[in-house]
């Protein structure tokens, strides 16, 4: 059964769960570290959450949430070894995994999407790393982590 990691921030609760929902729906299992209220709390501490349990080992990817998906996005790729996507559309989403061989997506819960974000969730399931000339820029890329 292939794991995924979420978490989320207060902005996107909603459209966590949906994720969570969805995920489940679609086979997977999910470790959800929440949060599931609209208390506030800090999207680093979320991103840092999913992503160091992402790096444990055992997921498929992580998704992180937050009002914009950007806060939480940036902090997620702050964390070695994370390559966090925030798509704009399901091209972007699939993309993103193809070319970039992103193991997190992210999502604004308080964004109005051009479709739903579930499907964009979707398209990024399906894809899957292309290799080949992308490798070489998947590694330039990750080799920019603590150089400059
Ligand atoms: C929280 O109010 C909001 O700033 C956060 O969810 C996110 O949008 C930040 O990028």
């Amino acid at each position: 059964m292939p794991s995924v990691v979420v978490a989320n921030d207060h902005g996107a609760v909603e459209l966590a769960q949906r994720c969570v929902g969805y995920l489940e729906k679609m086979g997977y299992t999910v470790n959800y570290l929440g949060v599931t209220t609209t208390d506030s709390v800090d999207y680093p501490d979320m991103a840092q959450k999913a992503c160091l349990e992402y790096k444990k080992g055992g997921y498929e990817f992580g998704v992180v949430l937050c009002g914009t998906g950007i806060g939480i996005s940036i902090s997620a790729n702050k964390i070695d070894g994370i390559r966090c996507a925030l798509p704009q559309n399901s091209y972007a989403a699939a993309m993103a995994r193809k070319h970039n061989d992103a193991n997190f997506i992210a999502f604004g819960g308080r964004i109005d999407y051009p479709e739903d974000p579930i499907d964009m969730l979707d398209a990024y399931m399906e894809a899957s790393f292309e290799g080949d000339r992308h490798l070489r820029r998947v590694g330039k890329m990750m080799a920019l982590e603590g150089s400059c």
